[in-house]
């Protein structure tokens, strides 16, 4: 006999998700004492939630469910834009994926880290006579440059600002309602008509591409049926290249964060014995708030642990929550690098850029990216720069999506060791 899935009371929980943000899931699974509980939100549409590493093993089943209607209009107007790879299912998500993931080879994530360390030098520069540096907005910054040198796309100097507050702005709408959603929107827009306009500069030979990098790859890329995208699918996919690569500033501000917060970690990532500096980088990821969860529909009926799962339903997947389940992590609310020494790699148990499979499923196509970007980043502050943290404040919400240290993380009198 089938069990009953718990049910939160209410006709629309949407503002109970405004308000307690990344604790939303996590709050509920412990009221009713499991790891899945049913709610209604966005106008009252029934939803599941989930939670862990075994309820993430069946979400990334691409039998059992799909990503088609999953992600909210909103979402699509700010974040990802529409047609893009995110909303893919089947053959076509497959073939779409390999796309991007022919982008990360060896050689290319070597670029990418050469690309970092270079954008650095030249930021400090800068820095060495600037009163304060706001790191969180320099780094955005400095991302942004290395994700146009690495995608092949055209910046002007005149331009940076602007192009990168576009990006930072898609990205801090996701859990936005009012204006801060109205800045996402407006921000994608123009970044669309950018990017569009450069894809057909390409595909009209008035601009050349390298074929190595990812603007030749989405102005050439032909579907299934050997069709080019359209301009405005290619320009999606292009810039889900660009703006998560401007998104690792905020791990990297998270990860400057942690190194002030506990000192005692500077000089380990100095000495970086037993590969410490990708084990401080994977705790930042697991530690600090960004993505709160991911949601797909179901496929078909199935019943999972005697739950039953009704066609079309949208199930979210609680990624904070399970990078903090004190079943997956001894203390899970300590900031503590060396868990990872005996981290036997589930690709169910942390998921920061979501589970599963990277060719097949919808797991993150630029987590080895963002891994060197910040290990080169993280290294580069601690390793070649001297800076004071005056007082501020620190804080990082828990309940605006996506967090951010509220003083965005000041640092003073920067000068290289
Ligand atoms: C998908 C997080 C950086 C490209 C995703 C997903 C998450 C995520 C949660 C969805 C997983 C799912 O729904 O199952 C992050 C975070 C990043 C980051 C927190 C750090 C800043 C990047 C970078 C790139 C990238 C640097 C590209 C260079 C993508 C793409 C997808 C994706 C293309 C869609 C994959 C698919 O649907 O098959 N990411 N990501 N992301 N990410 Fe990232």
């Amino acid at each position: 006999s089938l069990n009953k899935i718990p049910q939160e009371k209410g006709l629309d929980n949407s503002l109970a998700l405004m308000t307690e943000g990344y604790r939303f899931i996590p709050n509920r699974l412990q009221y009713f004492n499991t790891t899945i509980f049913e709610t209604r939100l966005m106008g009252g549409q029934k939803v599941i939630c989930m939670s862990g590493e075994e309820a993430a093993k069946v979400f990334y089943d691409t039998e059992l469910f799909e990503r088609k209607g999953a992600a909210p209009k909103r979402i699509k107007e700010s974040l990802f834009g529409e047609g893009g790879v995110q909303g893919m299912d089947g053959e076509a998500h497959r073939h779409r994926k390999q796309l991007f993931m022919s982008l990360m080879t060896p050689e290319r994530l070597k670029a990418f880290t050469d690309l970092t360390n270079e954008q650095w030098e030249l930021a400090v520069d800068k820095w060495e006579d600037m009163d304060e540096v706001v790191l969180f907005n320099e780094v955005e910054k400095i991302m942004f440059q290395v994700a146009c040198h690495w995608a092949g796309v055209p910046i002007w100097a005149k331009e940076l600002s602007q192009r990168t507050n576009d990006m930072s702005k898609m990205i801090d709408a996701f859990g936005a309602v009012g204006p801060r959603h109205w800045r996402g929107r407006v921000a994608r827009n123009r970044t669309e008509k950018w990017i569009e306009y450069i894809i057909t500069r390409v595909r009209t030979g008035r601009m050349s591409a390298n074929e190595d990098k990812a603007l030749y790859a989405m102005a050439w890329h032909e579907d299934l049926n050997g069709n080019l995208l359209d301009t405005k699918t290619a320009a999606v996919e292009l810039i889900n290249i660009l703006r998560p690569i401007v998104a690792i500033g905020r791990y990297i501000t998270f990860g400057a964060l942690a190194l002030h917060d506990y000192p005692e970690t500077q000089v380990k990532l100095q000495e970086d014995k037993d590969n410490y500096s990708k084990m401080f980088v994977q705790e930042v990821r697991r530690y600090y708030p960004f993505g709160p969860f991911t949601g797909a529909r179901v496929r078909k009926e199935f019943t999972w642990n005697n739950y039953l799962f009704e066609k079309n339903t949208l199930v979210l997947l609680d990624i904070y929550g399970t990078n903090h389940s004190s079943e997956l992590w001894g203390d899970p609310e300590q900031f503590r690098p060396e868990r990872f020494y005996d981290w036997e790699g589930s690709p169910f148990d942390f998921i920061p850029q979501g589970g599963g499979e990277y060719e097949m499923g919808h797991r993150c196509a630029g987590e080895w990216v963002t891994v060197e970007g910040m290990k080169t980043s993280l290294e580069f502050l601690t390793n070649h720069l001297d800076y004071h943290v005056p007082e501020q404040d620190l804080d990082f919400s828990m309940v605006r999506m996506p967090s951010i240290p509220k003083s965005r993380f000041i640092i003073k009198n920067v000068k290289r060791k």
